[in-house]
């Protein structure tokens, strides 16, 4: 007998509407408890951020990587066709090294009145993110404090996390205040409400990562969200998801019964029309399966050791990634590189001499940042991680732009989650990427978790 016949109230199906925290969807807005992150380079075009948006479910912009006025006209663009609704946001990265880009970034988001942003890669709270959250509170007749934009985090790490949950530290919003961004009961109103509005936590996922355990993570986190809400009396419950490995039914259905008031899905919107890469990218990762990625050093943070997961079948760039990171610690300066690497670096890897490279590497700072180059002037481990920074960059725009020719060296930033995904929709019509939407995806795994979750419920008290 299907389950919806049933006349049992407990053997109900499980509406796919209902699962995760009902007040997260009310919040933002939405059908589902369900989220598409954002994907940098515009990778999670406005398109994506279009379309998800119609179907009344949340999508960033990935504005990681992209020029201000680009950013700018996106969410321009975004804004008319979804304004009314304000089912939208973008990404906002911390940027230590680069604090004029974080700036730039928080200016437009405030002049675009952009409504929701999905912060990521802060391990704590900057000037900028502060500012964010602060500017433009005001406190209705009953004391109840508001943002005129919702905050959602993603974090690894239960320490980052505390600090989201906490209010903006009092010494960054004196130091607004007196610097004018803010005004007093901006200043004021901002000690009674948490950094974030959301908690996102991250597990293995495509991209950045940490490789965290989702099952380890979530409790802790969810935990810590209890405690430090009790403790700090505020007045709305902050919401906390789960991203990281969700590309089936099964583990946005285990995420739901771990306690995630939301799920964020990464990975299966790269391969969809939607998304801002090439169609030559997203034939290769209709065909990833589960095990077709890796862990390599990440371009932006290459120095910290950073990671990013990527899809590796078939592909030289991982090696050479690893190979590069390799070269990097074991020497001083790119003098001191042996002739016969350096000439296959030059020769096969970046198809161009160092010299060439740091070349184009010292035109791009000289105008946007002259103290880049003068610390690698005097600093030569500095110089080499610049030239080897330039290769990452540049095989993300092979990737982007779909250079045959260069498919080898492409970086592809995915996770694992896909290819699980790919093998669930083996011999139907979403195998073929042409017919996968970002909004279908997320109907086809809310109702998949829905019922995954109805059939194990059934089979609980059944048996
Ligand atoms: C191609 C790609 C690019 C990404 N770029 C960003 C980014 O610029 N900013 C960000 O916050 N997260 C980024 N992410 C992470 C996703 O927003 C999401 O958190 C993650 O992919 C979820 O894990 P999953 O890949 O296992 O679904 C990226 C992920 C992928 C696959």
């Amino acid at each position: 007998m299907p389950l919806a016949d049933t006349d049992s109230p407990t053997l109900r199906a499980i509406d796919p509407g209902r699962l995760g925290c009902d007040a997260f969807r009310r919040r933002h807005g939405i059908k589902y408890a369900y989220v598409a992150g954002a994907m940098y380079k515009g990778i999670a075009s406005k398109e994506l951020v279009v379309r998800i948006g119609r179907a009344r479910l949340l999508g960033f912009l990935g504005t990681g990587g992209l020029k201000p006025e680009r950013i700018d006209r996106d969410l321009q663009w975004i804004g008319e066709q979804l304004g009314g609704t304000g089912i939208y946001g973008a990404n906002f990265l911390a940027a230590p090294f680069d604090p004029e880009i974080e700036h730039a970034t928080a200016e437009i988001l405030l002049e675009r009145r952009v409504p929701r942003i999905e912060a990521a890669a802060f391990t704590q709270i900057s000037m900028d993110l502060a500012w964010l959250r602060l500017r433009g509170m005001t406190r209705d007749a009953d004391g109840v404090v508001r943002s005129p934009r919702q905050i959602m985090t993603k974090i690894s790490r239960p320490e980052v996390a505390a600090q989201f949950l906490r209010p903006v530290p009092d010494v960054l919003r004196r130091t607004l205040l007196a610097s004018g961004l803010i005004n007093a009961e901006e200043a004021e109103w901002g000690a009674t409400v948490p950094v974030a509005d959301d908690i996102c936590v991250e597990s293995d996922s495509g991209g950045h990562t940490d490789r965290g355990v989702a099952y380890v993570l979530l409790p802790v986190i969810l935990r810590l969200r209890d405690d430090l809400s009790r403790e700090h009396g505020y007045a709305r419950k902050i919401g906390v998801g789960a991203a990281g490995g969700l590309g089936t039914p099964e583990a946005v259905a285990a995420s739901f019964v771990v306690g995630a008031d939301f799920v964020l899905t990464g990975s299966v919107n790269q391969c969809t029309v939607e998304a801002g890469t090439s169609d030559r990218v997203k034939d290769m990762l209709q065909a990833a399966e589960a095990q077709d990625m890796d862990i390599v050093p990440a371009g932006d943070m290459f120095e910290m050791g950073a990671k990013v997961q990527v899809f590796k079948r078939g592909l030289l760039f991982p090696g050479r990634a690893k190979k590069l990171y390799d070269l990097y610690r074991q020497y001083d300066s790119i003098e001191q590189i042996d002739a016969k690497t350096r000439e296959q670096i030059e020769t096969r890897y970046f198809k161009r001499s160092f010299d060439a490279v740091w070349e184009e590497t010292r035109m791009f700072y000289a105008q946007r940042a002259p103290a880049v180059i003068a610390r690698a002037e005097r600093d030569p481990k500095h110089r080499m991680a610049l030239i080897f920074r330039w290769y990452f960059v540049h095989t993300s725009r092979l990737a982007l732009a779909g250079e045959p020719a260069e498919q080898t060296d492409f970086q592809i930033h995915s996770g694992p989650a896909l290819g699980a995904f790919n093998q669930w929709v083996r011999g139907t019509a979403m195998a073929d990427w042409r017919n996968r939407h970002v909004d279908l995806i997320a109907d086809q795994l809310m109702t998949g978790a829905a019922a995954v979750l109805s059939q194990r419920y059934r089979s609980l008290i059944e048996t």
